[in-house]
């Protein structure tokens, strides 16, 4: 199948994009850092918040797109650790506008299959923010179409800190005193436990950093930085950045396929579970 079957509706830009694309080479997970929403309001001369309603226009569009194009995980940084340093009134507004989101889109989420994951210290979010994320999980957990996981209240580090603490509750539950952590042992105790890394991590808004965002999962993540601010990030924009990855070569610390004896995706998969 050509990709530009896999969109109903594309525009000439779009199409043009579609065509170049190679549907075998999607990666299996998209990871997002939705960057830039304040900027895309201030350029308008708008309060932070307008940009923040915009933002998730962009991610319905790109929730929407990746299904289609069938990509199994799409990963969105929604609400870092750290944004508890906003003004309360704009962490208001967010907390608002994602249990308005849920309550709008969870419709046709279900019915396009996809399965909804919460990553990040949701105990800590306010009450009927938990109730609604829980719920909307419940609801799609038989979907079997794309992953789309939210990071919410989400950290690296805390991540990391949460999975190391409950591997050593393991250790002294179960007096495994000569136990030994090995790579397995981290991935498996981490929020995305069972789930695959991501192959291509998007930042928008051009900042050249990634924020805390699943430190552990991006080792081997090809990264695409891009000036356009989230609520701009349209579905040519995504074709762009998929392109772009379609053109990388992954080498995993191996010579690739230009040098030497590779033994192509073998020997990634080898270097991958080294
Ligand atoms: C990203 O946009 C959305 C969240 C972090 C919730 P920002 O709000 O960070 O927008 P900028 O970076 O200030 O432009
Ligand atoms: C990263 O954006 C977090 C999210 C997109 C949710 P920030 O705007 O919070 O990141 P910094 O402060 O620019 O690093
Ligand atoms: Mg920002």
């Amino acid at each position: 199948m050509k990709a530009t079957e896999l969109l109903k509706s594309a525009n000439k830009e779009e199409t043009a994009l579609l065509e170049k694309l190679e549907p075998t080479r999607f990666p299996q997970h998209l990871a997002i850092i939705m960057d830039g929403n304040g900027r895309w309001a201030q350029r308008r001369h708008l309060p932070r918040i307008a940009g923040h309603r915009a933002g998730v226009k962009a991610a319905r569009e790109i929730i929407e797109t990746s299904a289609r194009l069938k990509l199994s995980m799409l990963t969105l940084y929604a609400f870092s650790l750290e944004n508890w340093r906003r003004p309360q009134a704009e962490i208001d507004f967010l907390m608002r506008l994602l249990r308005e989101y849920l309550k709008k889109e969870l419709p046709t989420i279900h019915k396009n299959n996809i399965r909804l994951l919460v990553i990040g210290r949701s105990e800590q979010l306010p009450e009927a923010v938990r109730r609604d994320i829980e719920e909307a999980m419940r609801f799609t957990a038989q979907n079997t179409g794309m992953k789309l996981v939210v990071a919410l209240n989400y950290g690296g580090r805390a991540e990391l800190v949460d999975a190391f603490n409950a591997i050593l509750d393991r250790v002294r539950r179960d007096g495994l005193s000569g136990f030994q952590a090995d790579e397995q042992t981290i991935s498996q105790h981490l929020y995305t436990a069972g789930l695959p890394d991501p192959d291509l991590l998007i930042r928008t808004s051009g900042e050249m950093r990634v924020s805390n965002f699943l430190l552990w999962q991006i080792a081997y993540a090809e990264i695409y930085v891009t000036e356009t601010l989230w609520p701009d990030f349209s579905r040519a924009r995504l074709f762009e950045a998929l392109l772009d990855y379609q053109k990388r070569e992954r080498r995993y610390g191996g010579l690739g396929s230009s040098g030497g004896n590779s033994s192509g995706s073998g020997q990634r998969a080898a270097a991958r579970h080294a």
